[in-house]
């Protein structure tokens, strides 16, 4: 496929913003991306997967590859459980559902995130108890500039809250697939998180089974978080801040009824969408775009928006945050 000139990215960030690629191209092979890779008159370049953590503020002048590499494969099986390698281009979601249809247990909670299987170990993935990191076995990557290939296993990947080292080395690795170790049986439930027991319940569900979970979870997310198909957004625009244990006594001096995780012995998770909806952001609608309604950690496009309108609004969010609570939010998705 040729390289196309001045194509337009809307469909490609579930923003949904409109901004231009100078040069794009769309790879379905590991020969046609390695081959891409290695062209030198395009010497830089931003590699595209679901398009789903991003925030684009200006047209791009890299050579933009799209990864549209396809395909699932079962390396090992035995009895109890099996080693599934997912290539980068598969969405996430439709990757989860495959995982029910066969009833392997293991990303269950994970379902309905956005974006594409080969993104999910950047951000380390995580919802409702769950991340990423605890299915994984190891991802094979290029690294750039020398496109030598390398695997990937768990305990290099340095895996954080929403962070791992190809996190912490921006744009020196393409992943190009994933292997995860699922259940066949006895599946581990982890339903812990109120809101999957309390929806369990709804749906008059005793003993869940893992397409259960899914269910649950779907519906939660369905009713909290916008669908990027029909109205723009990233899903969580900021991590969760993690402040010391002195800093949220003082947090709750003001305001008693804080909610918070405790993370290690001095330091404590603060939810965002808490801290922002006490500032007053919450369904806050600026024109075309926003604060989400349901999830205040949801900054939404309703149409139009340009990437600098939504930057500026987080901006203008973080330094009230700081203002009233003397708290510094960090941004999750990345400013491109
Ligand atoms: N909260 C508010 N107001 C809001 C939103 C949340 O007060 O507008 C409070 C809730 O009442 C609750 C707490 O904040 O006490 C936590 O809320 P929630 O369970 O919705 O989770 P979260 O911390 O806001 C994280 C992830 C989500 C993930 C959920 C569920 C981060 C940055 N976000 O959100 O991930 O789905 O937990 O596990 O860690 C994503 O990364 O795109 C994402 C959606």
């Amino acid at each position: 496929m040729p390289i196309q000139n001045n194509i337009s990215l809307k469909p490609y960030n579930t923003f949904g913003i409109d901004v231009s690629a100078k040069y794009f191209i769309s790879v379905s092979s590991l020969n046609e991306l390695k081959s891409v890779l290695a062209l030198e008159e395009y010497p830089n370049k931003l590699i595209l997967g679901g398009g789903s953590n991003m925030l684009l503020t200006k047209n791009q002048d890299k050579l933009v590859i799209h990864l549209n590499l396809k395909g699932i494969e079962i390396i090992v099986e035995n009895d109890e459980f099996v080693i599934v390698k997912a290539n980068a281009g598969e969405n996430w979601h439709e990757f989860v559902l495959w995982c029910m249809d066969k009833n392997f247990g293991g990303i269950e909670n994970l379902s309905l995130i956005p974006g594409n299987v080969g993104t999910a170990p950047i951000q380390n993935i995580g919802a409702y108890g769950v991340e990423l990191k605890d299915t994984f076995v190891s991802c094979e990557t290029f690294a750039l500039p020398d496109l030598s290939m390398h695997t990937f296993f768990k305990s290099e990947c340095l895996f954080g809250y929403r962070d791992s080292i190809f996190k912490q080395q921006k744009d020196r690795y393409v992943i190009t697939s994933v292997s995860f170790k699922f259940t066949k049986h006895n599946h581990k439930l982890n339903i812990q998180y109120g809101t999957i027991a309390s929806e369990l319940e709804l749906m008059n569900v005793v003993n869940p089974t893992i397409q259960d979970i899914s269910k649950a979870v779907i519906s939660i997310r369905e009713s909290k978080l916008p669908n990027p198909k029909i109205i723009g957004n990233s899903g969580s625009f900021f991590k969760n801040p993690v402040i010391s244990k002195k800093q949220f006594e003082d947090l709750l001096q003001n305001f008693p009824d804080a909610p918070s995780y405790p993370v290690s012995e001095n330091e404590i998770k603060v939810p965002a969408g808490w801290l922002i909806e006490k500032a007053g952001f919450k369904g806050k609608r600026f024109g075309c775009y926003g604060v989400h309604k349901n999830q205040a950690l949801v900054l939404v496009n309703y149409g139009g928006a340009n990437g600098n309108d939504l930057l500026n609004l987080s901006k203008l969010i973080q330094k009230t945050i700081l203002r009233l609570f003397n708290i510094s939010m960090e941004a999750e998705v990345n400013i491109l």
